[in-house]
């Protein structure tokens, strides 16, 4: 017999564009529900463990109180469990999904979520590794498509950092026809491998990189920044404040923006750094709506992976 194999969600790569629209529809479905005093309880008795190996606000509290709205529960494995230290990475993987539905991770190394992924009976679902933040990029497009109503067609323009949450927004860009451009450094920028295995999964896909940050935002519907220096990066931080100086999401930036374009980060910010008080708490900022949109989206996805609205 065959073993079980659960789907994970580990980057926005394994998901086809015709699953997101659906993750996105239940998104719409459950979150006007919510709005309207609604918590369906769509996951009795469902156990979700965390295991954290780097801080967290929105991914730790938004998945947990998710969990509670669908009528299931969660377990933080922080510190103290020993992950990576008391036991053997499949050993640990191995005896934790016999006991929960569903791990979600936040790791150092994208390594060790594929390697957890491999050894898990339950879905594990990627909450933030060095390369990638699915859940954020999902909830980010979410709102970018509440706010105008399609993607495709719009532009995002990416200001700072090829980090994380940039790779993650880009293939989804990729996958929902959105053109992505972005305003990096040279030496910051993607990596060689990852814009040419996008550009053959998603041909149409419509890039471009530049240094000039005025130029990329024009015709941007949204113009998003994120840490200069990620978790894991701060003994570089010195050297990225000098290198993304000209970077800094500010009124001048904005400026240059078409009418109706809006502001966006995943949060937490660095004020002063790669975005001024007066951009991220001025009319065009979204930021508070992208937060919020996690507990929807994830929600949306706990019951695409696991309840009746599955795969
Ligand atoms: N945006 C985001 O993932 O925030 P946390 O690091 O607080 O979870
Ligand atoms: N790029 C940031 C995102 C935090 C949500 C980091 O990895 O620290």
């Amino acid at each position: 017999m065959t073993p079980f194999q659960p789907r994970h969600l580990l980057t926005l790569q394994s998901l086809t564009r015709a699953e997101i629209e659906r993750i996105f529809s239940i998104c719409e479905d459950l979150k006007a529900k919510y709005l309207a005093g609604t918590r369906e309880p769509l996951l009795p008795g469902r156990v979700m463990a965390l295991v954290f190996e780097k801080p967290s606000l929105r991914t730790r509290v938004s998945f947990e109180t998710t969990m509670a709205h669908l009528g299931g529960s969660s377990i933080f494995l922080g510190e103290d469990a020993g992950f990576g230290k008391r036991e053997a990475v499949p050993d640990f993987v191995r005896v934790l999904s016999a006991y929960v539905d569903v791990i979600v991770f936040r790791g150092k190394r994208h390594a060790v979520l594929e390697e957890m992924a491999q050894y898990a009976t339950c879905p594990v679902i990627n909450g933030l590794t060095d390369q990638s933040h699915p859940c954020q990029a999902l909830a980010d497009l979410f709102t970018m498509k509440e706010l105008a109503g399609k993607l495709n067609g719009h532009t995002l323009a990416w200001v700072g950092d090829a980090n994380n949450v940039a790779r993650s927004l880009a293939e989804g860009c990729a996958k929902l026809g959105m053109r992505f451009v972005m305003a990096t450094p040279p030496g910051y920028r993607f990596d060689e491998e990852f814009l040419p295995r996008l550009k053959t999964e998603n041909p149409a896909f419509d890039f471009d990189v530049t240094d000039d940050a005025a130029h990329a935002v024009r015709d941007a519907l949204a113009v998003y920044t994120d840490v200069w220096a990620s978790m894991g990066q701060e003994s570089e931080a010195e050297q990225r404040r000098r290198d993304f100086a000209a970077y800094q999401v500010n009124a001048a930036l904005m400026s240059h923006t078409q009418k109706g374009a809006v502001f966006m980060h995943c949060l937490p910010a660095k004020r002063g750094e790669e975005v001024t008080d007066e951009v991220i708490d001025g009319p065009q900022s979204v930021v508070v709506q992208q937060a919020a949109n996690r507990m929807h989206l994830q929600k949306a996805i706990l019951a695409w992976l696991l309840g009746s609205h599955g795969i």
